[in-house]
Protein backbone atom coordinates (compact mmCIF):
# COMPACT_ATOMS: atom_id res chain seq x y z
CA UNK A 1 0.00 0.00 0.00
CA UNK A 2 1.76 3.44 -0.53
CA UNK A 3 1.69 6.15 1.55
CA UNK A 4 -1.78 7.70 0.03
CA UNK A 5 -3.54 4.42 -0.18
CA UNK A 6 -2.74 4.61 4.11
CA UNK A 7 -3.61 8.26 4.21
CA UNK A 8 -7.10 7.52 2.62
CA UNK A 9 -7.47 4.70 4.49
CA UNK A 10 -6.94 5.86 7.86
CA UNK A 11 -8.84 8.91 6.91
CA UNK A 12 -12.00 6.67 6.67
CA UNK A 13 -11.42 4.56 9.74
CA UNK A 14 -11.82 7.59 11.97
CA UNK A 15 -14.55 9.47 9.52
CA UNK A 16 -12.81 12.44 7.99
CA UNK A 17 -13.80 11.14 5.16
CA UNK A 18 -17.33 9.86 4.62
CA UNK A 19 -20.31 10.40 2.82
CA UNK A 20 -20.52 14.03 3.71
CA UNK A 21 -17.32 14.90 2.45
CA UNK A 22 -17.13 17.75 -0.26
CA UNK A 23 -13.21 18.15 -0.28
CA UNK A 24 -10.42 18.70 1.97
CA UNK A 25 -6.36 19.35 1.26
CA UNK A 26 -4.49 16.83 3.46
CA UNK A 27 -0.58 17.79 3.81
CA UNK A 28 2.13 15.16 5.15
CA UNK A 29 4.35 16.80 7.83
CA UNK A 30 6.91 14.52 7.88
CA UNK A 31 7.10 14.35 3.82
CA UNK A 32 7.40 18.58 3.92
CA UNK A 33 10.02 17.91 6.94
CA UNK A 34 12.22 15.67 4.48
CA UNK A 35 12.03 18.33 1.72
CA UNK A 36 13.54 21.25 3.84
CA UNK A 37 15.92 18.46 4.97
CA UNK A 38 16.93 18.40 1.39
CA UNK A 39 17.01 21.46 0.56
CA UNK A 40 19.40 22.62 3.29
CA UNK A 41 21.71 19.56 2.41
CA UNK A 42 21.79 21.03 -1.20
CA UNK A 43 23.20 24.02 -0.52
CA UNK A 44 26.16 25.06 1.59
CA UNK A 45 25.82 27.38 5.10
CA UNK A 46 26.08 30.41 3.39
CA UNK A 47 22.40 29.80 2.14
CA UNK A 48 19.56 31.14 3.81
CA UNK A 49 16.00 29.55 3.05
CA UNK A 50 12.70 31.24 2.84
CA UNK A 51 9.35 30.12 1.60
CA UNK A 52 7.26 32.23 -0.71
CA UNK A 53 3.94 32.18 1.70
CA UNK A 54 2.14 33.12 -0.92
CA UNK A 55 2.84 29.00 -1.82
CA UNK A 56 0.83 27.86 1.67
CA UNK A 57 -0.46 30.39 3.86
CA UNK A 58 -1.62 28.26 6.39
CA UNK A 59 -0.56 29.24 10.23
CA UNK A 60 0.60 25.43 10.99
CA UNK A 61 2.15 24.83 7.62
CA UNK A 62 4.92 27.87 8.17
CA UNK A 63 4.79 27.18 12.09
CA UNK A 64 6.40 24.18 10.95
CA UNK A 65 8.24 25.17 7.96
CA UNK A 66 9.69 27.60 10.96
CA UNK A 67 10.66 25.16 13.27
CA UNK A 68 12.77 23.18 10.59
CA UNK A 69 14.60 25.77 9.45
CA UNK A 70 13.01 28.27 7.42
CA UNK A 71 12.63 31.97 7.09
CA UNK A 72 9.41 33.58 5.30
CA UNK A 73 9.17 35.56 1.57
CA UNK A 74 6.05 37.51 2.09
CA UNK A 75 4.28 39.70 -0.56
CA UNK A 76 1.56 41.64 0.53
CA UNK A 77 0.35 42.90 4.16
CA UNK A 78 -1.72 39.56 4.85
CA UNK A 79 1.03 37.72 3.99
CA UNK A 80 3.19 39.40 6.77
CA UNK A 81 0.07 38.71 9.43
CA UNK A 82 0.14 35.04 8.81
CA UNK A 83 3.83 35.22 8.85
CA UNK A 84 3.93 37.17 12.09
CA UNK A 85 1.36 34.74 13.95
CA UNK A 86 3.40 31.93 12.83
CA UNK A 87 6.17 33.30 14.64
CA UNK A 88 8.32 34.81 12.22
CA UNK A 89 10.65 37.26 13.39
CA UNK A 90 10.93 40.48 11.65
CA UNK A 91 15.21 39.11 10.66
CA UNK A 92 13.17 36.19 9.47
CA UNK A 93 10.70 37.73 6.97
CA UNK A 94 11.52 39.45 3.74
CA UNK A 95 8.88 41.46 2.39
CA UNK A 96 8.81 41.45 -1.79
CA UNK A 97 5.31 42.95 -3.41
CA UNK A 98 5.10 45.45 -6.39
CA UNK A 99 2.51 47.47 -5.01
CA UNK A 100 3.77 48.27 -1.69
CA UNK A 101 2.22 51.44 -0.06
CA UNK A 102 3.02 53.71 1.98
CA UNK A 103 2.03 52.47 4.86
CA UNK A 104 3.91 48.90 4.06
CA UNK A 105 7.10 50.33 3.39
CA UNK A 106 6.87 52.15 6.88
CA UNK A 107 5.96 49.40 8.45
CA UNK A 108 8.64 47.36 7.06
CA UNK A 109 11.16 50.07 7.75
CA UNK A 110 10.39 50.63 11.33
CA UNK A 111 10.01 46.82 12.56
CA UNK A 112 13.24 45.90 10.78
CA UNK A 113 11.92 44.22 8.35
CA UNK A 114 13.98 43.32 5.00
CA UNK A 115 12.87 43.82 1.85
CA UNK A 116 13.19 44.50 -1.94
CA UNK A 117 12.40 47.61 -3.57
CA UNK A 118 10.72 47.05 -6.86
CA UNK A 119 11.29 50.24 -8.86
CA UNK A 120 12.36 53.76 -9.09
CA UNK A 121 9.35 55.72 -7.15
CA UNK A 122 9.50 53.16 -4.46
CA UNK A 123 13.23 53.85 -4.67
CA UNK A 124 12.45 57.40 -3.69
CA UNK A 125 10.00 56.69 -0.92
CA UNK A 126 12.66 54.42 0.32
CA UNK A 127 15.21 57.69 0.65
CA UNK A 128 12.35 59.70 2.69
CA UNK A 129 11.79 56.84 5.09
CA UNK A 130 15.47 55.96 5.48
CA UNK A 131 16.33 59.93 6.72
CA UNK A 132 13.46 59.47 9.25
CA UNK A 133 14.57 55.87 10.48
CA UNK A 134 18.73 55.42 9.60
CA UNK A 135 18.83 53.36 12.15
CA UNK A 136 16.74 50.90 11.09
CA UNK A 137 18.02 46.93 10.39
CA UNK A 138 15.90 46.18 7.48
CA UNK A 139 18.31 44.90 5.08
CA UNK A 140 17.43 46.53 1.34
CA UNK A 141 18.04 45.69 -1.67
CA UNK A 142 16.87 46.21 -5.36
CA UNK A 143 14.64 43.95 -7.44
CA UNK A 144 16.13 43.59 -11.09
CA UNK A 145 14.56 41.71 -13.88
CA UNK A 146 17.71 40.50 -15.79
CA UNK A 147 15.24 39.77 -19.00
CA UNK A 148 16.56 36.47 -19.94
CA UNK A 149 13.11 35.29 -21.37
CA UNK A 150 10.04 33.64 -20.01
CA UNK A 151 9.55 29.61 -19.56
CA UNK A 152 6.86 27.92 -21.08
CA UNK A 153 3.93 29.51 -19.12
CA UNK A 154 3.86 33.24 -19.46
CA UNK A 155 1.45 34.02 -16.57
CA UNK A 156 3.74 32.73 -13.98
CA UNK A 157 7.15 33.96 -15.75
CA UNK A 158 8.68 36.83 -14.43
CA UNK A 159 12.05 37.62 -16.22
CA UNK A 160 10.16 38.51 -19.82
CA UNK A 161 11.29 41.86 -21.43
CA UNK A 162 8.21 43.50 -20.19
CA UNK A 163 7.68 41.59 -16.72
CA UNK A 164 5.76 44.06 -14.44
CA UNK A 165 8.16 43.04 -11.93
CA UNK A 166 11.43 44.65 -10.48
CA UNK A 167 13.65 46.73 -12.44
CA UNK A 168 14.22 46.51 -16.32
CA UNK A 169 18.24 45.38 -16.03
CA UNK A 170 18.81 45.22 -20.23
CA UNK A 171 16.69 48.70 -20.92
CA UNK A 172 18.63 51.67 -21.78
CA UNK A 173 21.03 52.87 -19.39
CA UNK A 174 19.71 51.44 -16.36
CA UNK A 175 22.55 48.69 -15.34
CA UNK A 176 24.88 52.05 -14.86
CA UNK A 177 21.76 53.91 -13.27
CA UNK A 178 21.66 51.19 -10.46
CA UNK A 179 25.44 51.39 -10.19
CA UNK A 180 25.12 55.00 -9.42
CA UNK A 181 22.04 54.55 -7.17
CA UNK A 182 23.92 51.93 -5.13
CA UNK A 183 27.10 54.12 -4.73
CA UNK A 184 24.83 56.74 -3.64
CA UNK A 185 23.23 54.99 -0.57
CA UNK A 186 25.69 52.76 1.60
CA UNK A 187 22.44 51.43 3.00
CA UNK A 188 21.75 49.31 0.09
CA UNK A 189 23.10 46.06 1.13
CA UNK A 190 21.37 43.33 -0.80
CA UNK A 191 20.36 42.85 -4.79
CA UNK A 192 17.20 40.41 -5.91
CA UNK A 193 15.90 38.83 -8.54
CA UNK A 194 13.42 35.78 -9.25
CA UNK A 195 14.09 34.63 -12.46
CA UNK A 196 12.22 31.34 -12.82
CA UNK A 197 8.73 29.52 -12.06
CA UNK A 198 7.22 26.82 -13.23
CA UNK A 199 7.59 26.21 -16.96
CA UNK A 200 11.38 27.36 -17.06
CA UNK A 201 14.42 25.17 -17.31
CA UNK A 202 17.16 25.15 -14.68
CA UNK A 203 19.62 26.91 -17.06
CA UNK A 204 16.88 29.24 -17.52
CA UNK A 205 17.29 30.71 -13.98
CA UNK A 206 21.01 30.02 -13.53
CA UNK A 207 21.11 32.84 -16.76
CA UNK A 208 19.15 34.66 -14.58
CA UNK A 209 21.25 34.36 -10.91
CA UNK A 210 24.32 35.04 -13.36
CA UNK A 211 23.18 38.21 -14.05
CA UNK A 212 22.30 38.82 -10.64
CA UNK A 213 25.96 37.87 -9.02
CA UNK A 214 27.81 39.83 -12.19
CA UNK A 215 26.06 42.77 -11.04
CA UNK A 216 26.72 42.73 -7.76
CA UNK A 217 30.19 42.31 -8.24
CA UNK A 218 30.30 45.30 -10.53
CA UNK A 219 28.72 47.16 -7.72
CA UNK A 220 30.81 46.60 -5.07
CA UNK A 221 34.12 46.73 -7.03
CA UNK A 222 32.59 50.53 -8.18
CA UNK A 223 32.66 51.82 -4.90
CA UNK A 224 35.80 49.53 -3.75
CA UNK A 225 34.31 47.41 -1.03
CA UNK A 226 31.92 44.95 -0.52
CA UNK A 227 28.73 47.14 0.01
CA UNK A 228 26.20 44.35 -0.99
CA UNK A 229 26.34 41.76 1.32
CA UNK A 230 23.51 39.43 0.44
CA UNK A 231 22.05 38.31 -2.80
CA UNK A 232 18.69 37.29 -2.48
CA UNK A 233 18.31 34.53 -5.53
CA UNK A 234 14.37 33.78 -5.29
CA UNK A 235 12.93 30.49 -5.89
CA UNK A 236 11.05 29.32 -9.19
CA UNK A 237 12.35 25.56 -8.83
CA UNK A 238 9.71 24.10 -11.26
CA UNK A 239 7.82 20.65 -9.41
CA UNK A 240 6.81 17.66 -11.48
CA UNK A 241 3.08 17.39 -11.79
CA UNK A 242 3.35 14.39 -13.85
CA UNK A 243 3.97 11.49 -11.65
CA UNK A 244 5.52 11.14 -8.00
CA UNK A 245 9.01 11.42 -8.96
CA UNK A 246 10.67 14.63 -7.41
CA UNK A 247 12.37 16.00 -10.45
CA UNK A 248 14.56 18.62 -10.38
CA UNK A 249 15.27 18.37 -7.34
CA UNK A 250 17.32 20.77 -4.87
CA UNK A 251 20.86 19.17 -5.58
CA UNK A 252 19.96 19.43 -9.54
CA UNK A 253 19.51 22.50 -9.24
CA UNK A 254 22.82 23.51 -7.14
CA UNK A 255 24.62 21.09 -9.28
CA UNK A 256 23.69 23.69 -12.07
CA UNK A 257 23.81 26.67 -9.97
CA UNK A 258 27.39 25.80 -8.98
CA UNK A 259 28.88 25.55 -12.03
CA UNK A 260 26.64 28.44 -13.93
CA UNK A 261 27.77 31.00 -10.87
CA UNK A 262 30.99 29.41 -8.31
CA UNK A 263 30.44 32.47 -6.14
CA UNK A 264 27.84 31.41 -4.67
CA UNK A 265 29.07 28.61 -2.97
CA UNK A 266 32.39 30.83 -2.43
CA UNK A 267 30.79 32.05 1.30
CA UNK A 268 31.71 35.64 0.01
CA UNK A 269 27.82 36.81 -0.12
CA UNK A 270 24.82 35.49 2.04
CA UNK A 271 22.25 34.03 -0.34
CA UNK A 272 18.79 34.32 -0.09
CA UNK A 273 15.91 31.58 -1.65
CA UNK A 274 12.23 32.32 -1.98
CA UNK A 275 11.49 28.43 -3.08
CA UNK A 276 7.53 28.02 -2.52
CA UNK A 277 5.88 25.52 -5.35
CA UNK A 278 9.27 23.17 -4.91
CA UNK A 279 8.58 22.71 -1.00
CA UNK A 280 4.73 21.93 -0.34
CA UNK A 281 3.07 20.98 -3.83
CA UNK A 282 4.32 17.24 -3.80
CA UNK A 283 3.22 16.97 -0.24
CA UNK A 284 0.04 18.16 -0.02
CA UNK A 285 -3.77 16.03 -2.14
CA UNK A 286 -6.84 17.16 -2.05
CA UNK A 287 -9.58 14.51 -1.66
CA UNK A 288 -13.04 14.92 -2.68
CA UNK A 289 -16.38 12.91 -2.88
CA UNK A 290 -17.88 12.21 -6.51
CA UNK A 291 -21.47 13.79 -6.20
CA UNK A 292 -22.90 12.90 -9.17
CA UNK A 293 -21.77 11.12 -12.59
CA UNK A 294 -23.46 11.10 -15.74
CA UNK A 295 -22.88 10.96 -19.81
CA UNK A 296 -22.65 13.92 -21.84
CA UNK A 297 -22.29 13.58 -25.70
CA UNK A 298 -20.35 10.27 -25.24
CA UNK A 299 -18.05 11.45 -22.26
CA UNK A 300 -18.25 10.82 -18.87
CA UNK A 301 -18.84 13.17 -16.45
CA UNK A 302 -18.09 13.12 -12.45
CA UNK A 303 -18.80 16.06 -10.31
CA UNK A 304 -16.94 16.41 -7.30
CA UNK A 305 -16.21 19.65 -5.07
CA UNK A 306 -12.74 20.30 -6.04
CA UNK A 307 -12.89 23.57 -8.95
CA UNK A 308 -12.08 26.68 -9.70
CA UNK A 309 -12.70 27.70 -5.76
CA UNK A 310 -9.46 25.84 -4.84
CA UNK A 311 -7.67 24.63 -8.25
CA UNK A 312 -7.84 27.92 -10.16
CA UNK A 313 -5.18 27.72 -11.74
CA UNK A 314 -5.98 24.19 -13.48
CA UNK A 315 -9.52 25.43 -14.01
CA UNK A 316 -8.55 28.19 -16.37
CA UNK A 317 -5.33 27.33 -17.41
CA UNK A 318 -5.69 23.59 -17.83
CA UNK A 319 -2.32 23.25 -20.81
CA UNK A 320 -0.25 24.95 -18.05
CA UNK A 321 -1.36 23.29 -15.08
CA UNK A 322 -2.12 19.76 -15.79
CA UNK A 323 -2.94 17.62 -12.50
CA UNK A 324 -3.07 13.74 -11.86
CA UNK A 325 -6.10 12.69 -10.35
CA UNK A 326 -6.78 8.56 -8.52
CA UNK A 327 -10.11 7.49 -8.20
CA UNK A 328 -11.10 5.70 -5.01
CA UNK A 329 -13.96 2.96 -3.70
CA UNK A 330 -16.07 4.62 -1.01
CA UNK A 331 -14.16 2.07 0.88
CA UNK A 332 -11.07 3.26 0.02
CA UNK A 333 -9.91 0.93 -2.04
CA UNK A 334 -7.95 2.37 -5.33
CA UNK A 335 -10.35 2.16 -8.58
CA UNK A 336 -8.07 0.17 -10.87
CA UNK A 337 -8.44 -1.10 -14.54
CA UNK A 338 -8.77 -4.39 -12.63
CA UNK A 339 -12.19 -3.71 -11.50
CA UNK A 340 -13.71 -0.94 -13.55
CA UNK A 341 -13.66 -0.37 -17.74
CA UNK A 342 -11.67 2.59 -18.92
CA UNK A 343 -13.34 5.51 -19.64
CA UNK A 344 -12.98 9.24 -21.34
CA UNK A 345 -13.12 11.30 -18.40
CA UNK A 346 -13.62 14.73 -17.51
CA UNK A 347 -13.45 15.42 -13.31
CA UNK A 348 -15.68 18.74 -12.77
CA UNK A 349 -15.50 20.91 -9.84
CA UNK A 350 -18.71 22.69 -8.10
CA UNK A 351 -18.69 26.02 -9.64
CA UNK A 352 -20.98 27.19 -11.81
CA UNK A 353 -19.35 27.98 -15.38
CA UNK A 354 -18.31 25.20 -17.54
CA UNK A 355 -14.56 25.44 -17.62
CA UNK A 356 -14.68 24.13 -13.86
CA UNK A 357 -12.93 21.02 -14.76
CA UNK A 358 -9.85 18.80 -13.41
CA UNK A 359 -8.97 17.27 -16.13
CA UNK A 360 -10.86 16.70 -18.99
CA UNK A 361 -10.83 13.55 -21.48
CA UNK A 362 -8.58 11.64 -19.48
CA UNK A 363 -8.31 7.94 -19.52
CA UNK A 364 -9.82 6.67 -16.17
CA UNK A 365 -11.38 3.48 -14.48
CA UNK A 366 -14.82 4.49 -14.35
CA UNK A 367 -15.93 6.72 -11.59
CA UNK A 368 -19.36 6.58 -9.70
CA UNK A 369 -20.91 8.50 -7.20
CA UNK A 370 -19.46 8.51 -3.53
CA UNK A 371 -16.28 7.89 -5.03
CA UNK A 372 -13.15 9.98 -3.57
CA UNK A 373 -11.03 11.30 -6.05
CA UNK A 374 -7.18 12.52 -5.06
CA UNK A 375 -6.15 15.13 -6.67
CA UNK A 376 -1.94 14.62 -6.10
CA UNK A 377 0.38 17.35 -5.84
CA UNK A 378 -1.53 20.45 -4.41
CA UNK A 379 0.47 21.51 -1.87
CA UNK A 380 1.14 24.83 -2.71
CA UNK A 381 -1.06 27.48 -4.60
CA UNK A 382 -4.07 25.41 -4.50
CA UNK A 383 -6.21 24.57 -1.40
CA UNK A 384 -4.57 27.15 0.49
CA UNK A 385 -5.52 29.29 -1.91
CA UNK A 386 -7.04 33.14 -1.39
CA UNK A 387 -9.90 32.06 -3.00
CA UNK A 388 -11.45 29.68 -0.32
CA UNK A 389 -9.33 31.28 2.40
CA UNK A 390 -10.71 34.62 2.21
CA UNK A 391 -14.24 34.22 1.66
CA UNK A 392 -15.80 30.98 2.81
CA UNK A 393 -13.64 28.16 3.98
CA UNK A 394 -15.15 25.45 2.84
CA UNK A 395 -12.32 23.27 2.66
CA UNK A 396 -10.70 21.89 5.94
CA UNK A 397 -6.98 20.76 5.78
CA UNK A 398 -5.60 17.78 8.12
CA UNK A 399 -1.48 17.49 8.65
CA UNK A 400 -0.89 13.96 8.32
CA UNK A 401 2.76 12.31 10.15
CA UNK A 402 3.61 9.35 11.29
CA UNK A 403 3.58 5.85 9.41
CA UNK A 404 1.65 2.75 9.15
CA UNK A 405 0.01 2.26 12.69
CA UNK A 406 1.16 5.21 13.86
CA UNK A 407 -0.20 7.33 10.96
CA UNK A 408 -1.93 10.32 12.91
CA UNK A 409 -3.77 13.05 11.31
CA UNK A 410 -5.47 16.19 12.76
CA UNK A 411 -6.95 19.11 11.20
CA UNK A 412 -5.22 22.59 10.57
CA UNK A 413 -7.98 24.50 9.42
CA UNK A 414 -11.82 24.37 10.05
CA UNK A 415 -14.57 24.70 7.22
CA UNK A 416 -17.27 25.97 7.83
CA UNK A 417 -20.89 24.95 6.49
CA UNK A 418 -23.10 27.24 5.90
CA UNK A 419 -25.32 26.69 8.68
CA UNK A 420 -22.51 27.44 10.82
CA UNK A 421 -22.00 30.71 8.42
CA UNK A 422 -25.80 31.92 8.58
CA UNK A 423 -25.61 30.92 12.56
CA UNK A 424 -23.10 33.44 13.19
CA UNK A 425 -24.96 36.04 10.77
C1 LIG B 1 9.51 37.20 -5.55
C2 LIG B 1 9.07 35.79 -5.52
N1 LIG B 1 9.73 34.93 -4.75
C3 LIG B 1 9.35 33.63 -4.67
C4 LIG B 1 8.27 33.14 -5.39
C5 LIG B 1 7.91 31.69 -5.26
O1 LIG B 1 8.01 31.03 -6.46
P1 LIG B 1 7.85 29.44 -6.54
O2 LIG B 1 6.64 29.07 -5.76
O3 LIG B 1 7.73 29.17 -7.99
O4 LIG B 1 9.10 28.85 -5.94
C6 LIG B 1 7.56 34.02 -6.23
C7 LIG B 1 6.41 33.52 -7.01
O5 LIG B 1 5.65 34.20 -7.61
C8 LIG B 1 7.97 35.37 -6.30
O6 LIG B 1 7.34 36.25 -7.09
Amino acid sequence: MTRKDQIIKKALDIQIIDDRLTAIGIMDFDALRDTVDGLYAAFPDNFYHTFAVKANALVKVLTALRQYGMGAEVASPGELTIALTAGFQAHEIIYDSPAKTWDDLRTCIQNDISLNIDNLQELARIDRLMLEYPKSKSVIGFRINPQIGGGEISSTSTATATSKFGYALADDNNKQNLINIYQQRPWLKSLHTHSGSQGCSLELMANGVAALVQLAEKINDSIGHQQIIRLDIGGGLPVNFSSDQITPSFKEYATVLAAAVPTLFSGKYQIKTEFGRAIVAKNGIIITRVEYTKTSGGRHIAITHAGAQIMTRTAFLPKSWPIRVTGYLSNGQQRTAAISDVVATDVAGPCCFAGDLICVNRQLPKLQPNDFVMVHDTGGYYFSNHFDYNSLPRVAVYAVSGIEDNLTIKCIRRADSLQDVLRKM
